[in-house]
């Protein structure tokens, strides 16, 4: 029996995997698990099931010893664990491609349609209070239908979220490490550019690609400048891929229409000029909250984790 330490609240389904076959340490709140705590409870770990949350770095590989085998990150995005880290002390991490893409694209999509066609204004503005009728000139948005919608990182998130763009009769550009595949981009219709044509022909612009140190403020005050003013700014990937004070800037002086996050630079933290203004539609990092892909996620990682325990390779390993 090996010794499994899970960072933070998971679907029980997957505990009790982890629990018929080794001795598992879940927290189980209230809230996060805190610093100090993580770096006790991982002592003598074999695995450790992380959620996003969670900083896994070089210290608190450490803290959990050289019997330690794998990180099963609970997320795609695995910005919050240091891979070189463990590589260098073998051991093995893995995240959860796959079993989020469609609820993540979902809420790209959800966003695209708040922002554009102002849902979070107008429900502010009937919880107000405030009168309103009808109008022929009130709270005017702007249709998707024939407009284009440029996917930066065009990997399955992009790409759902093109699906259901061109469904709503949406052109698609993107811009990506790699080409797609001939036929996924023939079914989409999607042309392939750089960001700054995307930047240039977008009229929404929705960003899937991971953060790193080459994503760092990929979209600043010059990308904003370079963007429609027509134009609107989706982001479902990670909060620090967007410059947020520039956002802010751009978003009150006009230079876009509007944007819809579901990430922030800093977050829980949301940059204040955001909340002042009402062409942006802002939620709490709900990209896969849904119960089922929740559910497959946590079961992914556990799945990866009991692989490794067992001497066998994880079904996704962070490469
Ligand atoms: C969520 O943000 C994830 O990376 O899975």
């Amino acid at each position: 029996m090996s010794r499994v330490v899970v960072t933070g609240r998971v679907p029980e389904a997957a505990l009790e995997k982890l629990r018929a076959e080794h001795d598992v340490d879940a927290w189980t709140g209230p809230g996060s698990i805190g610093r100090d705590e993580l770096l006790r409870r991982v002592a003598g770990a074999d695995a450790i099931v992380s959620l996003l949350t969670e900083r896994i770095d070089g210290e608190l590989l450490d803290a959990a010893g050289p019997q330690l085998r794998v990180v099963a990150n609970v997320a795609v995005g695995y910005d919050n664990i240091d891979v070189p880290a463990c590589t260098e002390r073998g051991v093995i991490a893995t995240n959860t491609p796959g079993v989020l893409t469609e609820a993540t694209a979902d809420i790209a999509f959800g966003l695209i349609l708040s922002a554009t066609r102002r849902l979070g204004e107008g429900e502010r503005l009937i919880r107000s209070g405030q009168e309103w009728k009808w109008g022929m000139f009130f709270l005017l948005g702007s249709s998707l239908q024939g407009k284009t919608l440029g996917v930066v990182g065009m990997g399955g998130i992009g790409q759902a979220t093109a699906r259901r763009a061109k469904a709503f009769g949406m052109e698609i550009v993107y811009q990506s490490r790699s080409e797609l595949d001939p036929g996924v981009a023939a079914e989409l219709g999607a042309r392939r550019v750089d960001l700054d044509e995307l930047l240039a022909v977008s009229d929404v612009v929705s960003l899937h690609c991971p953060y790193g140190p080459a994503t760092h403020h990929l979209i600043g005050a010059g990308e904003l400048v370079a963007m429609k003013e027509s134009a609107y700014l989706i982001n479902t990937a990670r909060g620090p891929i967007i410059d947020e004070a520039a956002l802010a800037a751009a978003l009150g002086e006009g230079q876009i229409a509007g944007a819809g996050l579901d990430v922030f630079e800093k977050e829980p933290a949301v940059h204040p000029g955001l909340l002042e203004l009402d062409n942006v539609v802002l939620v709490p990092h709900l990209g896969s909250a849904t119960v089922e892909t929740r559910t497959a996620m946590a079961m992914l990682a556990a799945d990866n984790a009991l692989a490794v325990l067992s001497g066998g390779p994880p079904p996704t390993p962070i490469s």
